[in-house]
This record gives structure tokens, C-alpha cells and sequence, in this order.
């Protein structure tokens, strides 16, 4: 079991409404029945197509989205019990990153004031503690104490993330959620990005779920990997076992499209195509595996029965006939 965050068969479904005014109601899938454990100052990476229900994951895990089913232990505290109170409380413990910094910053409040509004919120300290904190935050993302009085225009994307992550620190929190966290930005800036993320693991013994289509990036940063389609996780494991020897054919064939962040920085590079066909909808998702319709190693079985994810190696993989 792991000591920072435990995550045990959480599933998510949106109500997908009625085909017909008769008709029974539709329920999409988003997350079936998922399990994975981050230990402190570790970070798991979850991987997976657009829709494959990496950051409903997320947000389940951290109760910013409805789970249907399942266990979130915090520390060996069910998130998902608690009441209003109990949950803000924890709230200070748990703390988001997405993908646009500018979007998630208010643009008429000055540096100043974003890093200190979650400490006025949580009630951290006195006031004179929290303007000292706030300096001690900007330090702590690379970014100077004369830059405080600033609004977020007046930074360059990779500065505004620097500041989405130290408003994220301002509570001490324990894990951090960070979704697509350095996606919308350019290659050069995204290893900066990734770089002050895995000092501030170390520095801090932060955990990390670390979500990203981009394999290069979670490669980069992450610990242990979860491989996501359709809701499910079809692979987990250490980093090397799941990028060096895979045994789903899904994770296989998603490697096989990846450049490392030094290719991509060189000129001249090409996102690989995509995987061949489309996953199938996540509403009323097929008998069996899901990803049996694509999977060049299918047989009868897997139409028909949905593989448990089972240890194999170093991980685990939900597979009838796992690559070995
Ligand atoms: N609020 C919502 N209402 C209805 N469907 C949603 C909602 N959020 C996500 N979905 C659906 O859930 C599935 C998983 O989405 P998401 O978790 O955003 O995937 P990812 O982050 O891997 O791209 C998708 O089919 C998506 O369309
Ligand atoms: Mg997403």
C-alpha cells in the first residue's frame, strides 16, 4: 500500500441521456474501475489518448468530480467520505495544475495577490508570516520577489506556469495534481517547466499524478507509469518496465510513436500519426477488452471477456496474451 495517496476501483459515469424519449437512459464510462497507489515524493504518470479519462481520474481523485464507486485514501483518509468540512480541511494537502496558466489566473490580480489568497483562504499563519511566504514562493519557482507586484500579462507562458506552480505550493500540499501541465507550451520551455517539477519533488518529497498524452514528458518525470484506454488501465509500472519492456500490445503500440524531448527539440521533427482507427465510445463500452477491435493480437476471448489487470514482471497488465 502506498503512504501518500491510494486510489482502489474508482469509477466515474456522466449521464449520457436518452437515445429516445423511451429509451433507457445511456451512461458514458469515463473511469472503470481504476487502481494505482503514489507514494511520497513519487510521481505516477498517466498516459493515453485524448478521452481516455486521464483527467476525470484526476479529478475524481481529488473530489472536484463525482465518483460513482470506488475508495480515495489520502494518507489512509477515503476522501470521498468525508464531510464538507473534513474536505476542506484536506483541501490544503491536495493541489492542481492545468494545462493553460493563463486561463487559471485571475489577469487583474497582481502576483502579490494570487500567491497569498490560498493562505488568506486556508487561514494560514499571520499576515506578516504569509507576505513573508509569498516571497519565500516566488524564490522557490525561480521567479524574483521585485516581479510580486506584476500581473500575469505582463509574463511569458513558462513564467505564468512558474506562478500557477508556486500558487499551488502555497499550502505545503502533499501531492500535487498536474494535468498536461506544460502542453501548451513551447519544447524548449516545457523541459524548464519539468525540470523546477522534479526539484521541487525532490526539495519538497512532493507526490506527483502527473497526467500527459505526451509519453516523452511523463518518461522525463515520473516514477511509475499507468497506461489509460477507454477508461481502464490496461498497464501499470515501474517507469523502465513500462517504457523498456511493455506487455500490452496498447502500451506497444503507443511507444512505438514516441520521440525523446532532445529529438523533438531538434529541428525538422514530425508528430508521428496517430494510432490507427478510433478507440470505441465510451458509452456502453463493448464486452470484452476494449482495446480488442485495434489490438493486432486479438483472439475470441478477448471479444468476449475483459482482462483483469494482473501482476506480471514488474507491473501490471490487464491482457489475455500479454507480450512477454
Ligand atoms: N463533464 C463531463 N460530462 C460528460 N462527459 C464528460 C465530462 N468530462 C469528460 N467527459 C467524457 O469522459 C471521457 C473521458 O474524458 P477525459 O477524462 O477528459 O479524458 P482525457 O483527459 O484522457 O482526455 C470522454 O469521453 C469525455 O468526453
Ligand atoms: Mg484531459
Amino acid at each position: 500500500m502506498s503512504d501518500l495517496l491510494e486510489v482502489r476501483d474508482l469509477s466515474v459515469r456522466f449521464d449520457a441521456g436518452r437515445a429516445s424519449l423511451f429509451a433507457p437512459r445511456r451512461w458514458l464510462e469515463a473511469v472503470r474501475g481504476v487502481s494505482f497507489g503514489i507514494d511520497r515524493g513519487k510521481a505516477l504518470g498517466i498516459v493515453g489518448e485524448s478521452g481516455s479519462g486521464k483527467t476525470t481520474t484526476a479529478m475524481a481523485a481529488i473530489r472536484l468530480t463525482q465518483a460513482a464507486a470506488g475508495r480515495v485514501l489520502l494518507e489512509g483518509e477515503d476522501l470521498l467520505t468525508l464531510d464538507e468540512a473534513a474536505m476542506r480541511a484536506r483541501r490544503k494537502d491536495v493541489q492542481l495544475i492545468f494545462q493553460d496558466p493563463y486561463s487559471s489566473l485571475n489577469p487583474r490580480s497582481r502576483v502579490r495577490d494570487i500567491l497569498r489568497e490560498p493562505l488568506d483562504l486556508m487561514e494560514v499563519g499571520t499576515r506578516a508570516s504569509r507576505e513573508e511566504r509569498v516571497r519565500e514562493l516566488i524564490d522557490l519557482v525561480g521567479l524574483r520577489v521585485d516581479q510580486l507586484p506584476l500581473f500575469p500579462h505582463q509574463f511569458s507562458g513558462g513564467q505564468r506556469q512558474r506562478i500557477s506552480i508556486a500558487r499551488a505550493l502555497a499550502t505545503a500540499p502533499k501531492l500535487l495534481v498536474c494535468d498536461e501541465p506544460v502542453s501548451a507550451l513551447d519544447v524548449a520551455i516545457q523541459a524548464q517547466i519539468l525540470n523546477l517539477l522534479l526539484r521541487l519533488k525532490e526539495e519538497l518529497d512532493l507526490g506527483y499524478l502527473f497526467i500527459s498524452h505526451d509519453l516523452g514528458v511523463v518518461r522525463y518525470l515520473c516514477d511509475e507509469v499507468a497506461v489509460m484506454y477507454l477508461g481502464r488501465i490496461v498497464e501499470i509500472g515501474p517507469r523502465a518496465q513500462v517504457f523498456e519492456s511493455p506487455r500490452h500490445p496498447y502500451t506497444r503500440t503507443l511507444l512505438a510513436a514516441v520521440p525523446s524531448l532532445k529529438r523533438r527539440k531538434s529541428s525538422g521533427f514530425k508528430r508521428p500519426a496517430a494510432i490507427e482507427g478510433d478507440p470505441p465510445s465510451p458509452i456502453n463500452p463493448p464486452k470484452g477488452c476494449a482495446f480488442a477491435r485495434r489490438c493486432p493480437h486479438a483472439k475470441d476471448i478477448c471479444l468476449s471477456i475483459d482482462p483483469a489487470l494482473e501482476p506480471r514482471a514488474g507491473g501490471r497488465v490487464a491482457c489475455h496474451f500479454p507480450v512477454s
